[in-house]
């Protein structure tokens, strides 16, 4: 009788384990998924299985998750084929937690470590608890600052670092034009300008005038009431983040040999040949290294982080929503956890 029972007993545990029971302990979270194109309210809140690292990832414990811009990718048909997303997609490239486990060729992070990253644009993931990233998407997360804060870091400061050291070769003395400083990215580029030890000339509306002054700019204009051209000129480095117009009306303010970088736009090699400049757009890629770098400089209070507003993850669609106005002061984060104490 014993013997029939025990068989009994591992025929279920057998069959518990092959059967769809089986998915219905796979451990779920919470996560904003994008079943079809639209606008932002097909962001949808919703119970998914939790991802599992492959070998060469991380999974983290996601406590907060940066918003972008580019976070409406996975929303546009153009912007999805284009990144090579396919549906259903978690949107979020900027993730803050703790690692909850690692892959077998992990060497660089291990179960607990704080940690902050780009995730890559054809897998995203960050709007959830729980995110994989490789560990050139990752890197410690500086310990002076907040999950939250964290969050609002990776995509835009790799941007401008990418942007005005690896592209531009900033250097010390040199003068740099900054358009949209108030923003994601210009908060950023702002400082990381500035701890170069470059003057900069800083561009946001009324409302964010103060905002660069208290980034470090040496000069702020209100480009509703001011040509930026009428204020800065000869120019060694311009970053814009902007486009059109504000781009177009860029190239004569370069001085000739300096460079030109837009986030927005193909470079017009034209332009770059009428004014005797060089230029580049830029795609901005992952680095661990990169982030460990910048991670130094807010640990050394070269770099504050401007948050305006915090969401919970629930609230994805308000945040998006208020991402695409492209008038954000600083940036906004979704929390998806409390803060570890
Ligand atoms: N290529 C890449 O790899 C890459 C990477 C990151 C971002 N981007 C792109 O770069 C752009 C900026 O990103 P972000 O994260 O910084 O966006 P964001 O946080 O939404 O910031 C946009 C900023 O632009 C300012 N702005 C709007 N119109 C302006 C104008 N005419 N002149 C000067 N400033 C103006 C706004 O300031 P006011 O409210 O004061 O107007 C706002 O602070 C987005 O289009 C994004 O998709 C590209």
């Amino acid at each position: 009788m014993r013997t029939l029972t025990l068989v009994l007993q591992c025929v279920f545990v057998i069959a518990f384990a092959v059967t769809p029971f089986a998915q219905s302990i796979k451990p779920m979270m919470k996560a904003i998924v994008i079943h079809e194109y639209g606008g932002p309210e097909v962001l949808k809140y919703e119970d998914v299985p939790r991802p599992e690292p492959k070998d060469d990832q991380i999974l983290v414990r996601v406590i907060a998750s940066g918003v972008n811009p580019v976070d409406e990718a996975g929303r546009s048909e153009k912007s999805a084929k284009f990144f090579g997303i396919t549906l259903p997609f978690i949107p979020g490239y900027d993730i803050a937690g703790i690692v909850e486990k690692t892959g077998r060729k992990i060497t660089k992070f291990k179960t607990g470590d704080s940690v902050y990253a780009y995730l890559s644009l054809t897998d995203g993931g960050g709007y959830a608890e729980y995110a994989v990233a490789t560990e050139v998407e990752a890197a410690p997360k500086p310990k002076s600052i907040s999950f939250v804060e964290a969050a609002g870091v990776p995509v835009v400061a790799l941007t401008a670092w990418q942007a005005l050291i690896d592209t531009a070769k900033l250097s010390a003395g040199q003068t740099v034009l900054i358009h949209g400083g108030s923003g994601g990215v210009g908060t950023f580029a702002i400082q990381i300008a500035k701890a170069r030890g470059a003057k900069v000339i800083a561009t946001a509306s009324t409302a964010n005038q103060d905002l660069l002054k208290q980034l470090g700019a040496d000069v702020a204009i209100d480009y509703t009431k001011a040509k930026f051209e009428d204020v800065a000129k000869n120019v060694d480095v311009l970053l814009d983040s902007v486009g059109k117009d504000t781009l177009a009306r860029s190239y004569g303010v370069v001085k000739k040999g300096g460079f030109i970088v837009t986030l927005v736009a193909r470079i017009d090699q034209a332009e770059l040949d009428n004014h005797g400049i060089r230029g580049a757009s830029l795609g901005v890629e992952p680095d661990s290294n990169e982030l460990t770098e910048i991670g130094k400089l807010i640990a050394e209070k070269k770099i504050k982080v401007i948050i305006s507003q915090t969401l919970p993850l629930a609230d994805a669609v308000k945040a998006q929503k208020q991402i695409a106005t492209g008038h954000t002061r600083g940036k906004i984060v979704l929390k998806v956890a409390d803060e570890p104490k």
